[in-house]
C-alpha cells in the first residue's frame, strides 16, 4: 500500500528535536472530554478504525485512501505506534466513551520546533458525524498542546469542499487565513485550500467549547 497516512495536506513530518517534544509525543497523553476519550493507538484497534478508514467517503479530501483491508489498516497503526517509539509527532485514538470503540482519530501531522508551530488534522467514522465530536477531540488536542508544549501556533488545512471541517476548525477557535489555489494534487486534481490557525494568544483569550 501506498502510504500517506493521515498526513492531510501536510508538510514533511520535522524530527522536533527538545526533548519536551519528544516526550510528549513518546507517551502521548490520555485526554478526557464529556464524550470522549483518546488515547494512543494499539494494534486491538485494528478492526474499529478500518471501519471508517475503508470508507471513501470519510477518504474524500484527506490524502490518504481508503484502507482496501484490515491488514492496511494494521500497517496505519504499526506506523503510528512507530511514531510514538520514535517521540515524532503522531494521532490518538478517538474512543467514544458510551460504547468503548474507536471511532476516529485525531493528530499532528508535524511540529517545527523552530516556529514554535505545528499542524493538526482528524477523521471520524461516517457514523457518529455532526454530534461535535470532532470539535470535542479537537478542543482537547488544543488544549493539551497549548498546556504542555511552548507553541505558539497551531495550524489546520482543509479542502475548500469540506465546510464540515472548516465550521470544526472555527468552533475550535481557529482562525481563516486564506485560500491557497490548487495547493496540492490530490486524488487526480489539483485542490484548494483553505489554511486555518490558531495562535497561544487566541487561545487565551477565548472561550471554547469543553
Ligand atoms: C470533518 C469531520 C471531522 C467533522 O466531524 P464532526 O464530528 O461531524 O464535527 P462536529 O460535529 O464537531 O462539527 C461539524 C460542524 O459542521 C457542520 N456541517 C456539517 N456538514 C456541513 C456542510 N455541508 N456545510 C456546512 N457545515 C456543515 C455541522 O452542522 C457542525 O456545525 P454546528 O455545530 O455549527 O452545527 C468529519 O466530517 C470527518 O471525519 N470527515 C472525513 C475526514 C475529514 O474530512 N477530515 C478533515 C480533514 S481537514
Amino acid at each position: 500500500m501506498k502510504y500517506r497516512i493521515l498526513r492531510f495536506l501536510s508538510f514533511p513530518s520535522v524530527p522536533p528535536r527538545s526533548s519536551g517534544y519528544a516526550e510528549y509525543f513518546s507517551r502521548l497523553p490520555v485526554l478526557e472530554t464529556p464524550s470522549l476519550i483518546l488515547r494512543p493507538m494499539v494494534m486491538k484497534d485494528a478492526e474499529d478504525i478500518y471501519v471508517y478508514s475503508s470508507d471513501p467517503e470519510v477518504a474524500r479530501y484527506v490524502l490518504w485512501e481508503p484502507h482496501r483491508s484490515v491488514r492496511d489498516t494494521r500497517m496505519y497503526i504499526r506506523y503510528i505506534r512507530s511514531l510514538y517509539h520514535n517521540g515524532l509527532p503522531s494521532s490518538w485514538a478517538v474512543v467514544l466513551r458510551e460504547t468503548g470503540r474507536v471511532i476516529g482519530s485525531v493528530g499532528f501531522m508535524w511540529v517545527s520546533e523552530e516556529n514554535s508551530s505545528a499542524e493538526v488534522g482528524y477523521s471520524l467514522s461516517r457514523q457518529y458525524w455532526n454530534r461535535g465530536y470532532a470539535t470535542e477531540a479537537l478542543s482537547a488536542v488544543l488544549r493539551s498542546a497549548f498546556s504542555v508544549l511552548p507553541l505558539n501556533r497551531i495550524e489546520a488545512q482543509r479542502d475548500l469542499r469540506n465546510p464540515a471541517s472548516g465550521r470544526v476548525m472555527e468552533k475550535c477557535g481557529m482562525h481563516q487565513e486564506g485560500t491557497l489555489r490548487s495547493r496540492i494534487y490530490n486524488k487526480g486534481e489539483f485542490i484548494d485550500v483553505v489554511l486555518c490557525a490558531i495562535l497561544r494568544s487566541d487561545w487565551e483569550n477565548a472561550v471554547l467549547p469543553g
